[in-house]
């Protein structure tokens, strides 16, 4: 029976061959494509970086202008899906609302439902990645009864998505190019991460040839658990719980008592054993962002009090727990005025990209075949059937 390596959270199984993200955890190096995310970051923008993960090189000018062009062209929502909406209560999590209406894409994109077609892959593809801010920011709206606002295609990527966002249909909209530059930023911190729980879903879902809507919904799905991508969300409560500097040590020493399951969220990473290179670029964006939209949060002086501490306490150097993504990200969420709810649907819009490029490659791949673990059975031997009365 044991024929089969067990191998429980995949801790050292390679599942695929990837030629889109490099990760070296114990360096903390993070690569897409070949280029370093810190200087992604800092240089390049989310539709850049999207052309890149898709195509696997930056574009030229006028590939890039082709590209958002491109992208700008489907970035409404068939308006059928608006009724779909209002079939929600106005206090559903934008995570609900947003696994429902990409999978329901699928029931409106027929064309896109044939992945055979390359060509048909990247339409899909283009469709997903542009609707993504539009279903995004329409759950917001939803849930605080505020109308619908139609995408503004004169703006970036990421400016429409925040007039879309805070704007309203009574006022003009002035996108703050320094938050402009700050979203941005998030997002493409955000675009892949090789392998990771909601990616190999995506994956694993596309296997069995089921539409790309289908398989992003999937990936969706997975990534609102509170290990993966709510921890942005978890971690930001957690440091709203905290409060106050004084409370930091009673926190740290939660975190390392083995009979109390609080973890300290937005730390530790399954991959990398030494600082996650996004977050020290998060931790500097949210200063940035708190400094020019003269702000003071209370909670980035508990973050950097909290990180100060852990780094130097013997049970986070020995299990070599490090801040990742999710520990400065929703500082500067808050900031911009998203709710902590919206956390993980913005990281949902921005890793869209990574799972259709990841999701392209694997149709791609000739050794692609349906994927089908294995297990290790340990239940109950052949037994015979007793009818309920002689149990
Ligand atoms: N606080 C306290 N202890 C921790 C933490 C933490 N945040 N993370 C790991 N540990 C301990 C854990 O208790 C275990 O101890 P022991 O060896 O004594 O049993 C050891 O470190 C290894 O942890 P693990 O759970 O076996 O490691 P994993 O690779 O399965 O889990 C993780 C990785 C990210 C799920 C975990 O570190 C965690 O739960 N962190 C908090 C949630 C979080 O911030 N998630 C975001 C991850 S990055 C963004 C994303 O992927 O979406």
């Amino acid at each position: 029976i044991d024929k089969f390596t067990y191998d429980p959270g995949f801790t050292s199984t390679a599942s695929c061959q990837s030629a889109i993200t490099y990760i070296d955890g114990d360096q903390g190096i993070l690569l897409h494509r070949g280029y370093p995310i810190d200087q992604l970051a800092e240089h390049s923008s989310f539709m850049e970086v999207a052309y890149l993960l898709l195509h696997g090189d930056l574009p030229k000018k006028k590939e890039l202008e082709e590209f958002d062009y491109t992208i700008s062209r489907h970035t409404m929502l068939h308006e059928q899906l608006a009724t779909f909406y209002r079939g929600f209560r106005r206090d559903a999590h934008p995570m609900a609302i947003m696994c429902g209406v990409v999978g329901a894409l699928s029931a409106f994109y027929h064309d896109s439902t044939d992945i055979t077609d390359p060509q048909q892959r990247l339409i899909a593809s283009h469709r997903l990645i542009a609707k993504m801010p539009t279903i995004a920011a329409m759950a917001f709206k939803y849930s605080i009864g505020q109308p619908f606002l139609y995408p503004d295609n004169s703006l970036s990527y990421t400016g429409n998505f925040l007039r879309m966002t805070f704007g309203v249909p009574a006022e003009s909209y002035e996108v703050n190019p320094i938050i402009e530059k700050a979203m941005d930023r998030i997002f493409i911190l955000h675009a892949d991460h090789e392998q990771n729980a909601s990616t190999s879903t995506v994956r694993l879902a596309g296997s069995s040839g089921a539409n790309p809507f289908a398989c992003i919904a999937a990936g969706i799905a997975c990534l609102w658990g509170p290990a993966h991508g709510g921890a942005n969300e978890a971690a930001l409560n957690m440091l709203r719980e905290i409060g106050d500097v004084k409370r930091i040590k009673e926190y740290v020493a939660r975190a390392k008592d083995k009979n109390d399951p609080f973890r300290l969220m937005g730390f530790g990473h399954r991959v990398y054993k030494n600082y996650d290179p996004r977050a020290k670029v998060m931790q500097q964006t949210a200063e940035a962002v708190l400094k020019e939209l003269k702000l003071s949060d209370p909670v980035l002086d508990v973050a950097q009090e909290l990180e100060q501490i852990a780094l130097h306490d013997d049970y986070f150097i020995e299990k070599k727990l490090y801040p990742n993504v999710d520990f400065y990200s929703g500082i500067i969420l808050n900031a911009i005025g998203f709710p902590t709810e919206m956390f993980t649907a913005l990281f949902a819009l921005a890793r869209t990209v990574g799972w259709v490029a990841q999701w392209n490659e694997m149709i791609s791949d000739p050794e692609q075949k349906i994927g089908r673990p294995r297990q290790l059975y340990v239940g109950a031997t052949q037994r015979d059937y007793i009818p309920a009365s002689k149990r």
